[in-house]
């Protein structure tokens, strides 16, 4: 393990405390800040249950989860989160102008050689740095929930960001047991969100023009594509198939391909309607209480088995 540093992560919600949770294990001091105290202490109790199922299923030991929870300073305090932190990872709402208000405010309250990170899904890095003054430590990092579990962080410059930022960035994301990989230019949505919405949308489209149902789409890829993913990407398999069949195949079906720029009419509509997916009980699916349930827990143990196998999350 390198040096201990200190680490402030602000917003504490459901990445927030999962982000802390990575750097206290790895035996950081964490300062964590919400502007919501009930956040703070709900933060601290899922902590303390995530590092408690993973010890359960022998991923860290059991005796190092309460002096791992020990190293995160839990704050309202946006001065004391970040004091003496080397990096701050922000994990707020997802809105361009409170982010901009935080960086701009994080420039006078972090120490000038701190990195500051934003774990946006989708906003360009640049417009999230523009009214903060030092440009070139603003840096990209962007998690995927959970991200205790889910090894991936995208690190992503703005047209400021400095080399140095993006290294050192990486260098830490590598040494708490993630996988960093560089974005070489910062647009919406960067690289893995760009992918994982373009199939969204195709798959949405086919429900709406009643090509298949919600339950068939995801059958299928589970199904097919799907199982093949974790070893093979896109651009392995279209090497392995052949360019020149992928370009045939491009050639034929690309004009019949969802190309729309605006939501689909379906989800607009379930949204109006009130039929949130989860959250109301009903969305592409009915779920019931138990049917979630049972969804979310295939969900962690298939996330679990993959960190058994491979790794240090
Ligand atoms: P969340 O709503 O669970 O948590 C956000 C927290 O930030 C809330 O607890 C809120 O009280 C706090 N907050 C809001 N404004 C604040 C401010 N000015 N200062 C301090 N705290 C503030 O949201 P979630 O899902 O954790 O998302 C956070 C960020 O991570 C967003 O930018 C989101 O796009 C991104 N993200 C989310 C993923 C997900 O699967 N939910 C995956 C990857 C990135």
């Amino acid at each position: 393990m390198q040096a201990k540093s200190r680490i402030a992560v602000i917003g504490a919600g459901l990445m927030g405390h999962g982000i802390a949770q990575i750097f206290a294990v790895h035996g950081h001091e964490v300062g964590l800040l919400d502007l919501d105290g009930a956040v703070l202490k709900k933060a601290i109790d899922s902590i303390r249950a995530n590092l408690t199922l993973l010890a359960e299923n022998g991923i860290g030991k059991a005796g190092d989860i309460e002096p791992a929870i020990d190293r995160i300073r839990a704050t309202v305090d946006l001065e004391d989160a970040v004091s003496g932190a080397s990096f701050v990872f922000e994990a707020v709402a997802e809105e361009v102008g409170v982010k901009q208000d935080l960086f701009r405010e994080l420039d006078r309250l972090a120490a000038p050689a701190a990195i500051l990170a934003t774990n946006t899904s989708v906003i360009s890095i640049t417009e999230i740095a523009a009214k903060a003054g030092m440009k070139a430590r603003i840096v990209g990092t962007h998690f995927w929930n959970p991200p205790y579990l889910v090894p991936l962080v995208e690190v992503v410059p703005g047209d400021s960001t400095s080399g140095q930022t993006v290294d050192a960035t990486y260098d830490f994301l590598k040494s708490v047991g993630k996988h960093p990989v560089k974005v070489k230019k910062d647009v919406p949505g960067f690289v893995g969100n760009r992918l994982q919405h373009a199939l969204w949308r195709e798959a949405i489209s086919i429900v709406d023009r009643g090509i298949a149902d919600a339950a068939t789409v995801d059958e299928v890829i589970a199904n097919s594509f799907g199982i093949r993913l974790p070893v093979l990407g896109p651009m392995a398999t279209a090497d392995m198939i052949g360019l020149d069949l992928t370009l045939q195949i491009h050639n034929y079906i690309l004009k019949h391909i969802e190309r729309s720029t605006q939501p689909a009419p379906v989800l607009r509509k379930k949204v109006q309607d009130g039929e949130l997916g989860f959250k109301t009980g009903r969305g592409f699916q009915d779920w019931s209480k138990e049917r979630m349930e049972q969804c979310r827990s295939r969900l962690v143990k298939h996330l679990i088995r993959w960190n058994q196998e491979h790794g240090d999350g």
